[in-house]
Order: structure tokens, then sequence, then C-alpha cells
């Protein structure tokens, strides 16, 4: 089931799976419905491997796992990764266990994504709606799988990760719509290029209209506390059984593993100076799915044209987009200061990066594209 874009943007074609059915994964199933309150009460690190015993075997189950069988389980054993990495109020731990190394790091070979907690795992494969014949909407759609229990996080890192998947449903039609950029520069279509700009500009605020619903449900505090610290990265970590038992070391989830901003910054023709941000973020394209790396890769500029027209109508349009582009990074800066700057002393985000400057100079950087 390979990804194509349509409507619903970069969430897969069919709702992620919310179970497996198949017996052989039952133990699996279960260590994830335990997964938050073995964290909770310290466990996970000593309880984990028993529901990973040898003695069932799941490898020939894996052989004919569907696509989103193995979606999900990837994003099972990544968050079993991260729940014995990334254990608070425990001592720091240098290696990943066999029982859950070897089957995350056939399962990362397997989907083409690096062996840890990743955006597409945590967000894109991690919802189902309430009803399914509703859209994917806030308060339409609930979480798959957690680290914090109810009561105790639960809810804050719902909403948190739920207000990404609905901004990656809301992207959906402007996604299609740069789609269309190659056919209408062919045709030099102003009236094509004008409807393509209003499309996207009107998908880039209906994004932003759920960006700053954030503080609705996730509160800087229970973000911090509960759903920051499983999704840092891991540092010179040893998969026991892989890599000829080799240290590892990955970047931690986080929204700049998102799609959606890179495809816009293509299709509007924004390039930012090349410095350390701008690898980082071309290096967290290697840990989004490889159909959504192509994607931007293919995209192509519509700023040269739009400037050329000398179409008014075309210029505020691009501007528009520039405008929401810019309203969603400032909004995502606020988020970046209150969330983890006001809290501690050595900003480093969970992607591993010194972000307050960085955040600042995107931001800088994209007004300089509004077109005079
Ligand atoms: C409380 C909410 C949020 C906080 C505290 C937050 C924090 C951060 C931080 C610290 C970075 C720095 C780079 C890194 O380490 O990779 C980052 C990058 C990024 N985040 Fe978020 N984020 C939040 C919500 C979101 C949401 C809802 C999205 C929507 C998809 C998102 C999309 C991005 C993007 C695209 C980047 C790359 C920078 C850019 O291109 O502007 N973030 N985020």
């Amino acid at each position: 089931m390979q990804w194509t874009l349509q409507d619903r943007g970069f969430l897969p074609k069919r709702d992620p799976l919310t179970r497996l059915t198949d017996p052989a994964f039952c133990e699996i199933e279960r260590l994830g419905g335990d997964l938050p309150r073995l964290v909770h009460e310290r466990q996970f690190r000593t309880g984990a491997a028993s529901y990973l015993t040898e003695s069932v075997d799941w490898s020939a189950a894996v052989k004919r796992a569907t696509d989103a069988e193995l979606e999900r389980l990837f994003m099972l054993f990544s968050y079993f990764a991260s729940a014995f990495v990334h254990s608070p109020g425990l001592p720091s731990v240098d290696r990943i266990p066999s029982c859950i190394a070897v089957p995350l790091v056939f399962l990362a070979d397997t989907l083409q994504r690096p062996p840890i907690l990743s955006y597409a795992s945590y967000c894109l494969h991690n919802w189902r709606r309430i009803d399914s014949s509703g859209p994917i909407v806030l308060g339409n759609i609930a979480l798959l799988q957690n680290f914090s229990i109810p009561g105790d996080g639960k809810s804050d890192e719902d909403w948190f990760i739920l207000v990404h998947v609905d901004i990656e449903a809301r992207a959906g039609a402007a996604l299609q719509a740069v789609g269309a950029a190659p056919e209408i520069l062919d045709r030099k279509d102003v009236l094509g290029l004008t409807a393509m700009l209003d499309q996207t500009a009107n998908r880039l605020h209906a994004m932003n209209t759920t960006m700053n619903r954030m503080p609705e449900g996730c509160s800087a505090e229970v973000y911090f506390r509960k759903v920051r610290p499983y999704i840092f990265g891991f540092n010179t970590i040893v998969y026991e059984g892989c890599f000829g038992n080799v240290p590892q070391s990955y970047r931690g989830e986080t929204g700049a593993q998102s799609s959606i901003v890179p495809t816009m910054l293509m299709a509007l023709g924004i390039q930012h100076q090349n410095s350390l941000l701008t690898e980082h973020l071309r290096d967290m394209q290697n840990y989004m799915p490889a159909p959504h790396r192509d994607f931007i890769r293919s995209q192509v500029s519509v700023r040269d044209f739009a400037g050329q027209s000398g179409d008014a109508r075309v210029k505020d349009r691009y501007n528009a987009c520039v405008s929401e582009l810019l309203a969603f990074r400032t909004r995502h800066f606020e988020y970046a200061v209150n969330y983890i700057e006001k809290k501690v002393d050595n900003p480093i985000a969970t992607g591993g990066t010194p972000y307050i400057p960085w955040l600042r100079q995107l931001i800088e950087e994209t007004k300089a594209f509004m077109l005079a």
C-alpha cells in the first residue's frame, strides 16, 4: 500500500491499524497496552522482556505482515525502545535489549526509516477516527499509543499529537494544490496559478487555526514533564544483537520530520541560507517515509513565475501563502519558548538542536521572500 498523495496529505491512505489481530502478535499488543502503566510504575525496563519471550516465534508472522501491520509493529517497537531508554526517575542506560532491538532494527530496515521513534510512527500512524465515517479532525480522532497514563499526562499527550494529525489532514488540499505546479508552469497558466495559491493559502490558514489550539489541551507544564521526556534521541546506545553491538546515535522525534513545511518551502521557492540548521532540516528528511521525501524533492517552485506574471492578484496570493507560513512559524516559535525554553537552562531540542536562534532565523529568512 505505497503512499501516493490524496486529500489527506501525508497521512496513510487508509486509517492506521488499531490492533494486530494475528495471534503471534498478541503479547506485543499486550505490552503496548501495558506500557503507560509500566512506565508510570518504573517497571518497563524490568517487565518488558517477559512479554517478548523467545517462546513466541513471530518471525514467520512478520514475513507475511501487510504494510499497515508493519507500520503498527514499528510504532509499537519504537515506543518500547524509547520507554526503555527514556525512563524518567531511573538511571540512564546505554543499551536496548535484543528482544526490543532486533525486531526494531528489522522493522526499520524494512520500512527504510531509522530504528527510533520518529514523526511517522508518533503522529502519522498513531490515530484512529472515533466515528469512522466522520472527518479527520480534533474531536473525531483519538490516539492509539501513549507513554503517559490517564490522570497523569495522557490527555495532554493525546492533544499534543492529535493537533499534529489534524494539521497533517488539513494540509492535504494544499499539497494537492502545489502538486499541480509543473502543469501550471508548463502552460504558463496565470489563472491556474492564482487558484493554486488561493487554495494553498486557504489550507495553510486552516492549519494555523489548528496550530493556535495547542494550549487548549496541552499545557506547557504537562508537555515538559510528561510528553517531551520520551521523545529525545538516542546517544551512543547499543542495540543488542545488531550493528555488531557498536553504539548508535539517532535524532529524537520532532515536527521537523513532518513533510508539510519542507514541501511548501520548495513550492514557494523559499530557500534558507546554508547553515548547520539547514543541514539539520535536511537530515530530518532521512527520518521521513521515503515517498514523502521524494514528494518534497519533486516540488517545483512557482516563485519566479508568480513574480514575473505582472498580475497583482498572483502576487497577493503568493504573499498570502508566505504570510500564512510566517504565522505558522511565529506561533510555533512562541510554543518553543513557552513549552521549553522558559523551563530549561540549556535549551536543546528533542531533535538535538539549539533551536531558539535557529527558529528565529527561519522566521527572518521567510519574511525576505515576500514579493515586493
Ligand atoms: C508545543 C508545541 C511544539 C513545540 C514545543 C515544538 C518545538 C519544536 C522545536 C524545539 C523545534 C526545533 C528543531 C528540532 O529540534 O528539530 C521544532 C521544529 C519544528 N516543528 Fe515543532 N513544536 C511544536 C509543535 C509543532 C507542530 C504542531 C508542528 C506541525 C507539524 C511542528 C512542526 C515543526 C517544524 C516544521 C519544525 C522545523 C522548523 C521549521 O521548518 O520551521 N511543531 N519544533
